[in-house]
């Protein structure tokens, strides 16, 4: 049935909302049968991971700065990608409630774990990635975040801010990330420079994620993030013999006394 009801929707993939493919169906199932079966079909998603199209990260890191504006980073980089995905796919995507990714603004409710922006990428890469591949795929965003120079310069065209002061945030963290760079820049979280960072940020992690993802269904994705020779030598022990630990994260900049005393 989940068969027959997706080929109908691959006819049907443009036309949007639920409301134009019912219609359309009403038209081709003729009359009220034909109704009720679209309409079964776009109330159950189907098992995840869900159809990709190849989308263009610049799009993408525009949209992540706007909507950052519309309900925070979380909902800002998921949206991005998942907005375009609506455009492009439609269903399932067009089923996905974006309001709920408000949730993780500020690393969730204001707790300063993980970066919302991060986070809302993420999100999107487990929607379309096979269960194999999404803990190596997401490591990467992880990855990149932490070690890259951020916000990107590609947002001077729109943003409030042109050519904002970047920092490095060693950790996917958001307090480590937004206190890195209000130490940086001089200026202040409550500030307006610091929202229009972070909405760089969510841009830019969408659009990273976007690449990711590109590359991955290309066949030419390959890991480059690597985890730093110090930190390892930590994992050898914590992670994998002593397995008392289980991060990614450098260790150093929390623990720099660690077996120093
Ligand atoms: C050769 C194995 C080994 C390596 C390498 C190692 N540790 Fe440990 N670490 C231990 C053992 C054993 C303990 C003590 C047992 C415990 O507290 O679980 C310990 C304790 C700790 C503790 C808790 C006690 C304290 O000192 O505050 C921290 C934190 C820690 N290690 C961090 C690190 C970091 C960071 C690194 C890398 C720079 C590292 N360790 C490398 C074996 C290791
Ligand atoms: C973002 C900060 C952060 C990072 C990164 C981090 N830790 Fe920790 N870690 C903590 C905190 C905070 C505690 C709890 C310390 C406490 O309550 O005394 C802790 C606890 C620990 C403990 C137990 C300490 C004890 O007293 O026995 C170990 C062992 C440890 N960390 C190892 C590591 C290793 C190894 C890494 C890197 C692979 C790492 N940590 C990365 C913040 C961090």
């Amino acid at each position: 049935m989940m068969e027959k009801n997706l080929t109908r929707r691959e006819f049907l993939v443009g036309t949007g909302s639920f409301a134009a493919g019912a219609a359309v169906g009403a038209v081709l199932g003729g009359g009220v049968f034909g109704l009720l079966d679209v309409q079964a079909a776009e109330t159950v998603a189907p098992p995840a991971p869900w159809k990709y199209v190849k989308l263009d990260p610049e799009v993408v890191r525009k949209k992540g700065w706007e909507m950052y504006w519309q309900g925070g980073c979380m909902k800002g980089a998921a949206g991005a990608i998942i907005t375009e995905l609506q455009e492009k796919v439609g269903f399932p995507y067009t089923m996905l409630p974006l309001e709920v990714f408000r949730y993780g603004s500020a690393g969730i409710g204001g707790w300063g774990t993980i970066c919302g922006a991060a986070n809302g990428a993420a999100y999107a890469m487990g929607l379309v990635l096979p269960n194999a591949d999404i803990s190596t795929l997401v490591s990467e965003l992880l990855g990149w975040y932490s070690e890259t120079a951020l916000p990107t310069y590609k947002h001077d065209a729109y943003a409030k801010y042109p050519t904002t002061v970047q920092s490095v945030a060693g950790n996917p963290l958001c307090h480590t990330s937004v206190s890195k760079w209000c130490d940086a820049s001089g200026l202040r979280e409550d500030s307006d420079e610091r929202k229009d960072r972070c909405a760089k940020i969510t841009g830019d992690s969408a659009a990273r994620a976007v690449e990711l993802l590109n590359a991955y269904f290309d066949k030419t994705f390959a890991p480059v993030y690597k985890i730093s020779a110090e930190t390892e030598s930590c994992r050898a022990c914590h992670v994998t013999r002593m397995s008392d630990t289980l991060t990614k994260m450098e260790c150093a900049p929390c623990h720099p006394n660690a077996h120093k005393k």
